[in-house]
C-alpha cells in the first residue's frame, strides 16, 4: 500500500480534467448485462472499483476489452451466464449489489455476498429488499453467511414507495424492472445525476424509463434490450473535490469536463466562504484571493449539498475565520476523520450529527489516516492547506474512487507524490 506525502502552503493554478462519474460507472456497468451484445462505453474512470466490476463480469462470461483510449471499454454480454458471486470479488466494493437488481432482471435470481466498501455507520438495505419483494421476488437475507439471495418466477412491475430516499434502492429497483412484466413506479425516488445517467444507458440500449431525476420513476418492462454506445458523465464529486481545494489553497484553476448544474450546491457555499465559481458550457473556473469565511452546510439528497463532499467542504472551514456548522443529515456516522483534522490544528467539537468548526489560522503537517473515500480526499486537501509535510496513509481508498490523483493534483501545482508505505 502506498503512503501520500504533501508538503501543504501552495496556492493552485492551472486546468485539471474530471473524469467519468464513479457512481455511475458502477451502476452502468453491470447493467451491460442486459444488452446481451456488445456495450461500448466512454469516460470510464481508471479506478480500482472498475476493475473490480470488469473482473465480475468476466467471471460471468463476458468479453471485455479496453480500447485504444484508456477509459472506453468494449463489453460484449452475448455470453453471460447466471452464476452466483462469490465473496472475493462481491465484498470488495459495495456497489456489487447492483448485481443483485441486475442478475435478477436479466434471470430472474441473484445470490451476491453481502457488500463491503466505506465504512460510516449503519448501511442498511432494507429499501433495496422492499424493492425485489414488491416486483414478485423471494429475497433471502442470511446474516451468517452474508450471502443474499433473490429469485422470482417472472418479475412483474408494481408500485415501490421508498421509506428513505435511498440511491443505491433506486438504482437497484430500477434494474430489476427494466425487463419484468408491466409497470413499474419508484416513488420517492433518489434524485442523484448518476440516477438520471443509470437511466440514459438503460434507454440507449431499449429500455422504457421516464421521470428519472424526479421523485417518481415509471419503468414499462421490455421484453428484449440491445447493444449501443453511451459515455458516462462527468463525476460531479471529483470536480466538487478539486474546487473545495482551491477554495482552501487559493488560486486559480479551470476545471474541464464537468456539467455545471450539477455542481451548483457546492459552487453556492464555496461562494458563501469566499470563492468565485465562474461556469462555463462543461467547465468551471474556480478562484480564491480573499480570506475564506465561515458558513453553515447542511448535506441532503441531491439537488443539496451532497454528503460525498461533506469531509472535503468541512476541511476548507477549517481556516475560515469565525464559526461554522457542518450538519451530517444523510449518514450516521461520517465524521470519524475529524480527529486526524484536530491532529493537524483544527478547533472542531461535534455535537449530534453537527459539527462546530472555529476556524485557525493554519494547519500543521502530520501523519493522518484516509478513513474513506472523501475522507481520504480531505485528508489530501488538508495536507495541501497545511504547514509542512503530511502524510496519507490507508490511500487505498482514494484510489478507488480518484483517477489519477497524485497527477492531477501535481498537474496544477500541488507538492504530493505517492510513496511506498513501509
Ligand atoms: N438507507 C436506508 N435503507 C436502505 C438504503 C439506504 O435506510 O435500504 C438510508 C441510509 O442508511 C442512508 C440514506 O438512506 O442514511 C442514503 O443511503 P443511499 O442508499 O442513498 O446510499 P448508497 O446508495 O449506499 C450512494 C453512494 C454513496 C453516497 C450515498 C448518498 C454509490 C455507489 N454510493 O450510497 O457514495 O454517500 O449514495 O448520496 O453510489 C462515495 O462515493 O463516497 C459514497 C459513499
Amino acid at each position: 500500500m502506498d503512503n501520500f506525502v504533501i508538503n501543504g502552503g501552495h496556492e493552485l493554478f492551472g486546468e485539471v480534467k474530471i473524469s467519468g462519474a464513479k457512481n455511475a460507472a458502477v451502476a452502468i456497468i453491470p447493467a451491460a448485462i442486459f444488452a446481451e451484445d456488445e456495450v461500448v462505453l466512454e469516460n470510464v474512470p481508471n479506478i480500482s472499483d472498475v476493475k473490480v466490476i470488469m473482473q465480475i463480469l468476466e467471471f460471468l462470461g463476458a468479453k471485455i476489452e479496453r480500447a485504444d483510449d484508456p477509459n472506453t471499454w468494449i463489453i460484449d454480454t452475448k455470453n453471460v451466464e447466471y452464476k452466483p458471486i462469490p465473496e472475493n470479488l462481491a465484498s470488495k466494493f459495495r456497489a456489487s449489489y447492483y448485481f443483485i437488481g441486475a442478475m435478477l432482471g436479466r434471470f430472474n435470481k441473484a445470490e451476491v455476498s453481502m457488500p463491503g466498501g466505506c465504512n460510516f455507520g449503519r448501511r442498511p438495505i432494507d429499501q433495496h429488499i422492499k424493492g425485489f419483494q414488491r416486483l414478485g421476488s423471494v429475497v433471502d437475507a442470511n446474516e451468517e453467511t452474508g450471502i443474499i439471495t433473490a429469485e422470482a418466477e417472472k418479475l412483474t412491475g408494481n408500485v415501490v414507495a421508498l421509506d428513505a430516499v435511498s440511491v443505491g434502492a433506486t438504482i437497484n429497483i430500477m434494474l430489476s424492472a427494466v425487463k419484468a412484466r408491466g409497470q413499474t413506479l419508484i416513488e420517492n425516488a433518489a434524485k442523484e445525476p448518476h440516477i438520471v445517467d443509470l437511466a440514459n444507458f438503460l434507454n440507449t440500449m431499449g429500455a422504457d424509463i421516464r421521470g428519472a431525476g424526479t421523485d417518481t420513476i415509471k419503468i414499462n418492462g421490455v421484453e428484449t434490450m440491445h447493444g449501443g454506445e453511451y459515455s458516462i458523465i462527468p463525476d460531479q464529486i471529483e470536480a466538487g473535490t478539486y474546487m473545495t481545494a482551491v477554495a482552501a489553497c487559493g488560486g486559480d484553476v479551470l476545471i474541464n469536463n464537468v456539467i455545471p448544474k450539477h455542481l451548483e450546491s457546492i459552487s453556492k457555499k464555496l461562494e458563501e466562504a469566499g470563492a468565485e465559481v465562474i461556469e462555463y458550457d462543461d467547465a468551471v473556473r474556480v478562484n480564491r484571493f480573499k480570506p475564506l469565511s465561515r458558513c453553515h452546510v447542511k448535506t441532503m439528497p441531491h439537488p443539496g449539498f451532497p454528503t460525498d463532499m461533506q469531509p472535503q467542504m468541512l476541511t476548507v472551514l477549517t481556516i475560515a475565520e469565525g464559526e461554522s456548522t457542518v450538519n451530517e443529515a444523510v449518514w450516521e456516522n461520517r465524521f470519524q476523520y475529524i480527529p486526524e483534522l484536530i491532529s493537524m490544528g483544527a478547533s472542531i467539537s461535534i455535537d449530534g450529527s453537527t459539527a462546530h468548526i472555529e476556524g485557525v489560522k493554519n494547519l500543521t503537517g502530520t501523519t493522518v489516516n484516509a478513513h474513506d473515500l472523501r475522507a481520504g480526499a480531505a485528508m489530501i486537501i488538508a495536507g495541501l492547506i497545511a504547514k509542512g509535510t503530511t502524510i496519507v496513509t490507508d490511500t487505498i481508498y482514494v484510489d478507488r474512487g480518484y483517477e489519477n490523483v497524485i497527477e492531477k493534483f501535481q498537474g496544477i501545482g500541488a507538492d504530493i507524490k505517492r510513496v511506498p508505505a513501509e
